[in-house]
């Protein structure tokens, strides 16, 4: 059985569905925009591209940060006037979460804004990166620095290509999944893989419906993701950004415990959580505290009042972005966080 979710956003509203064989779907999705030519931009291999029942131009692409440039996105759109896409036509990525960002961004830059859909293939992408209309790519100056809101006009999460997923790349979306039980999911821990995604789904539509520019509840969305990107930075990207956010999510509950916000068994609640999917809970050792904390400090959004940080933290009534943050309680925390040498741990999936 399929999952289908609303994205409630007006007459911008769209479905996520996810389930196995559900980029079938592709054609029936294209139908109903009156399009006449698609354009897939695919970083997998031909066959996973579905049929549109369109004249289609089918470009590759490859996945990885270093590709979100604004050269990508330049190339993209020349290949969609060559191909004479118009503006009612139909961009489709197909690949993992720098495929979407950038993919998207080219949509909504083309002929300023073409209607786009999202055939995400990684965990990552299909819990987060494809829903929700953030796109972006990046600059030497910094990540996701030239980007734009862009909301798809479906997103279908087919799991079957999930079967072909390494190792690291399921903590990566796991690293999304076990935070979303401190952000309003509830325990998705024992249910079937696609009811973690589709609970994980639900929630961020959810958040998105009620923020969809970031004013104030999509700031939930970062639980865990402070530290984590401290973490990525701090090990050159050899922490992935899901495992990065686990060990975040870790320190989120100590943290809070720390500042009274939540007690005892809530924080044990987050180590155990991350644990139970298989994922890092230790801080890597060898990086120290004043270099997560200078990262942290240069990290727009980790800036707090003077010299305090921002984190979203949990509480007694709930998560929320708490920008007062004493950079003395963050020292604490991180002494008191387990500490490892750094080795992925193996994820649980079923
Ligand atoms: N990935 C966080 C967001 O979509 O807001």
């Amino acid at each position: 059985m399929h999952r289908r979710i609303e994205v409630a956003l007006g007459d911008r509203s769209y479905a996520v569905t996810i389930g196995s064989g559900v980029r079938h779907q592709l054609a029936e999705h294209l139908a109903r925009t009156g399009a006449r030519r698609v354009a897939v931009v695919s970083a997998r291999p031909a066959e996973w591209v579905p049929e549109t029942g369109l004249p289609t131009l089918v470009l590759g692409a490859e996945d990885g940060e270093r590709n979100k440039t604004l050269a990508a996105v330049g190339e993209l759109c020349r290949r969609f006037a060559t191909f004479g896409l118009g503006r009612d036509d139909v961009v489709v990525s197909c690949g993992g979460g720098t495929t979407t960002d950038t993919v998207g961004l080219a949509a909504a830059l083309y002929h300023r804004g073409v209607a786009v859909i999202h055939l995400p293939t990684s965990l990552l992408a299909q819990v987060d990166a494809s829903v929700g209309g953030k796109t972006a790519v990046n600059l030497a100056e910094g990540k996701n620095l030239i980007g734009a809101y862009w909301q798809p006009r479906a997103v279908l999460c087919d799991t079957d290509y999930l079967q072909t997923l390494p190792e690291r790349e399921w903590s990566n979306g796991y690293g999304e999944i076990a935070r979303c039980h401190f952000i309003g999911a509830g325990d998705l821990r024992e249910l079937s893989l696609i009811d973690q995604i589709a609970g994980s789904v639900a929630r961020k539509a959810q958040i998105v419906s009620s923020d969809e520019r970031d004013a104030g509840a999509r700031h939930l969305l970062n639980y865990g993701h402070t530290l984590g990107h401290a973490i990525e930075v701090a090990t050159g990207f050899e922490v992935r950004h899901g495992e990065a956010v686990a060990i975040g999510t870790v320190f989120a509950g100590r943290l809070a415990g720390l500042l009274g916000r939540i007690d005892a068994a809530r924080v044990a609640e987050h180590h155990d959580v991350v644990r139970a999917y298989g994922l890092p809970v230790a801080l890597p050792a060898g990086i120290s505290a004043d270099r997560l904390i200078e990262i942290m400090r240069f990290d727009k959004k980790a800036a707090g009042g003077g010299e305090n940080l921002a984190f979203v933290l949990d509480s007694t009534d709930g998560p929320a972005l708490v920008r007062d943050v004493p950079v003395g309680a963050v020292t604490t925390a991180l002494a008191e966080m387990p500490r490892a040498r750094w080795a992925p741990a193996g994820h649980r999936h079923d």
